[in-house]
């Protein structure tokens, strides 16, 4: 295994470029498995989730090539085993995005429950309900669920709660199905948006995109594409804390700033400089210490609790009092006690932080546990006076492309080191 070790307190300057995202590659990935013919990716970043993907396409009999300049050719178009099998699907539970297009395109799948994780229970109830209204057979048992269907049938689609898997499952599965299926309250995230707008270049006809109400009319078959992933929104809003955070200025390129605009706002109102210009963002805090900001989480277009832990460390050092509120997961706070140990006030009361801002962290050697949390002590110890060993940084690897390189163009002291 590898730990990070970073030796804090450098202002962070520089320029550097958004990757692809990961929550849009995943779906993309294995919508793939809904065409008839080769998908042809770019701007998918290097990440081990894409990597599982690939192995768990692979493994039911998909084909594909990483071109030398970074495409991804994608064949999954003649499966022949349609097991998603426990020991992949442990490692990353959006293994669960292949259930709608193996049901729309052969009628039948098996895949593990993706279990839980550390941020919480992550069930799938609401995912296997709606697949169950478009006319497939589900039963869950021996920890995999059984999925059949002769046909799927078009239907209205209410979601009691917003989900954005579930709803990329149900579009993938109402592509291919008979008639017209309208989800209502649909997840608005801008990887659903680019998985629609993905499906419709390989012939499905989804309308309502990026509104709460997608409507799918099914059709015969879909083909085979070229798509370019968009850039990573949570990405790149990691960067620009660790310049806030730092008292510095960053430029990401490539990237939609009209994705950003919830995180763009709490970041002007800690007191950053923010410039925005067609792909992309400048930040500048000139040296400033940040103001501390409430944050609560939501669902899209609102602040994105894949942000609440980068933020929160951001407030660890703000001036002032803050409270940070998770509304999504119900354990999204393992990075509080890291966080404590390296000197942050924080109280946590049920499902809110409560943060009172302190001038400096000390660094301190810490135990990553999930992917944002990671990347929230690596924040912390960029700012941090000393150094700060992160340790399992296998965390950090599911969802941010060569993050000690990207942070070492902006000058951080960092290194990946075996354990
Ligand atoms: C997606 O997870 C993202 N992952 C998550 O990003 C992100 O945090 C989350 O959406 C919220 O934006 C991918 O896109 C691969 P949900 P997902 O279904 O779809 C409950 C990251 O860090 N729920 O929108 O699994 C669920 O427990 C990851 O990149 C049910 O109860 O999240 C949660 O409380 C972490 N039953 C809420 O809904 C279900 O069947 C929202 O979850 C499904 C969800």
């Amino acid at each position: 295994m590898y730990k990070l070790i970073i030796h804090g307190g450098n202002a962070l300057h520089g320029t550097i470029s958004a990757s692809g995202s990961k929550n849009a590659s995943l779906p993309i990935l294995f919508a793939s498995i809904l065409a008839d013919g080769p998908v042809t990716l770019t701007n998918t970043p290097h990440l081990s989730d894409i990597s599982t993907s690939l192995r768990l396409l692979m493994d039911m009999g998909a084909e594909f090539i990483l071109e030398s300049n970074n495409d991804l050719f994608i064949d999954s178009s003649k499966l022949t085993h349609l097991v998603a099998s426990y020991n992949l699907v442990k490692t990353m539970r959006a293994s669960i995005l292949v259930l709608g297009p193996m049901l729309a395109k052969y009628g039948e799948a098996k895949v593990s429950l993706p279990g839980g994780c550390a941020i919480g229970t992550r069930p799938v109830n609401l995912h296997l309900k709606a697949l169950e209204e478009l006319g497939a057979t589900i039963e869950v048992k021996n920890g995999y669920i059984y999925a059949h269907a002769d046909t799927l049938v078009g239907t209205d689609i209410h979601f009691e709660q917003i989900t954005v898997t579930a709803t990329e499952n149900v579009v993938m599965a109402a592509t291919l199905a008979k008639g017209i299926t309208t989800i209502h309250n649909a997840a608005q995230e801008p990887e659903v948006s680019d998985l629609c707008t993905c499906l419709n270049t390989m012939g499905a006809k989804i309308t309502g995109i990026g509104t709460s109400i997608l409507t799918i009319e099914g059709v015969k078959n879909l083909n085979g594409t070229q798509y370019s992933v968009c850039p990573d929104r949570i990405e790149a809003g990691t960067y620009l804390i660790a310049a806030a955070i730092t008292g510095g200025s960053i430029t990401i390129k490539n990237i939609h700033h009209q994705s950003m605009r919830a995180t763009l706002e709490k970041l002007i109102e800690i007191g950053a400089d923010i410039k925005t210009e067609n792909h992309s963002i400048t930040l500048d805090m000139k040296g400033r210490r940040p103001k501390a900001v409430n944050i609560k989480t939501s669902t899209y277009p609102h602040f994105p609790t894949d942000m609440q832990a980068q933020f929160t460390v951001l407030n660890v050092i703000a001036d002032g009092h803050s409270s940070i509120t998770e509304t999504i997961f119900e354990n999204r706070f393992m990075h509080i006690p890291e966080l404590a140990r390296m000197g942050a006030d924080l109280t946590l009361e049920g499902n809110t932080v409560l943060c009172k801002g302190v001038k400096s962290l000390t660094g301190a050697h810490l135990m990553a546990t999930d992917l944002r949390a990671s990347a929230s002590l690596v924040l912390a110890g960029l700012a941090a006076k000393g150094t700060t060993t992160i340790e399992r940084v296998y965390h950090l690897d599911r969802g941010y492309e060569t993050i000690e390189e990207k942070l070492k163009l902006l000058g951080a002291q960092i290194e990946r080191v075996q354990d």
